[in-house]
């Protein structure tokens, strides 16, 4: 059956249907592309928000260890007769080595707030989700050596480093810079070789302290198996041996933060 001729009203509701299939195409299009956006701005938003909320936390907000604060072991002496004693109650410190614990351990928190930053910013730029699951972790469980070292400086009446928001942006930003440049392999060999730096640091702490702080060192020990531990993480997560310049850059750097704030 052949179609009646198209008048002018005919002409146009055609034109009209061609227009809005455009119109529709065109719309789909731009909600597509929305979409697009819509998903990929939350993600960033989240990793952006929480990135933020790391930050506050770590430099303003008192932190919470999920952890009891190590304790000297309460070690049990055995008289002759098999009586059980306990020990003496340690000398008080004088003010001169609680001047230098509270210079050793504010250092400590210090290389705290840095690791806070580093994992932070490692974790923002990491494209793989398992493994930004995990940067997550380790910078959950630095939290609680940044309450223990925090804790620690309060009772040697001491503060924190006041330099602690400069550290923080300064560590953030090669922390991003590594997972970005680098890629999530040599961010994680990053992590390794930072990690290993901090635990050689605590372990020259160790014997830097005054004998009888047995607090602090306490304190120390644990913090330095648990960045063994991280260390161990890292590398078996596939990290990257890191180039022998980019570690002494990064040791030098660690000079200047350890010298400065132990005094700042
Ligand atoms: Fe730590
Ligand atoms: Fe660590």
């Amino acid at each position: 059956m052949s179609q009646p001729p198209l008048g002018k009203l005919g002409l146009l509701h055609q034109r009209w249907d061609r227009f809005a299939k455009k119109i529709t195409l065109n719309q789909g299009l731009l909600l597509l592309e929305h979409n697009k956006r819509a998903k990929l701005i939350p993600m960033n938003a989240d990793a952006l928000i929480l990135a933020a909320d790391s930050a506050l936390r770590t430099l303003f907000a008192t932190p919470r260890a999920s952890r009891a604060t190590p304790k000297p072991p309460n070690l049990l002496e055995q008289l002759p007769d098999g009586q059980m004693l306990a020990p003496a109650e340690p000398p008080q410190l004088t003010e001169a080595e609680k001047s230098l614990s509270a210079a050793l351990m504010r250092v400590n928190h210090v290389g705290e707030v840095c690791a806070q930053a580093l994992y932070s910013g490692q974790a923002l730029a990491c494209k793989d989700p398992v493994l930004r699951a995990k940067l997550d972790a380790a910078c959950r469980e630095e939290t609680d050596h940044l309450a223990w070292t925090m804790e620690r400086l309060e009772q040697l009446n001491s503060r924190p480093s006041l330099l602690n928001p400069l550290w923080y942006a300064g560590a953030f930003a090669i922390g991003y810079g590594a997972g970005k440049l680098g890629g999530d392999k040599l961010s994680l060999g990053f992590v390794v070789e930072t990690e290993n730096q901090v635990e050689a640091h605590l372990a020259q702490h160790m014997s830097q302290l005054p004998a009888h702080d047995l607090a602090s060192k306490a304190i120390v020990a644990q913090m330095k198996t648990d960045e063994a531990a991280h260390a161990r993480m890292a590398q078996k997560a596939g990290a990257a041996a890191l180039p022998e310049p980019v570690k002494r850059i990064m040791g030098a750097a660690a000079k200047v933060m350890t010298t400065v704030a132990h005094r700042i």
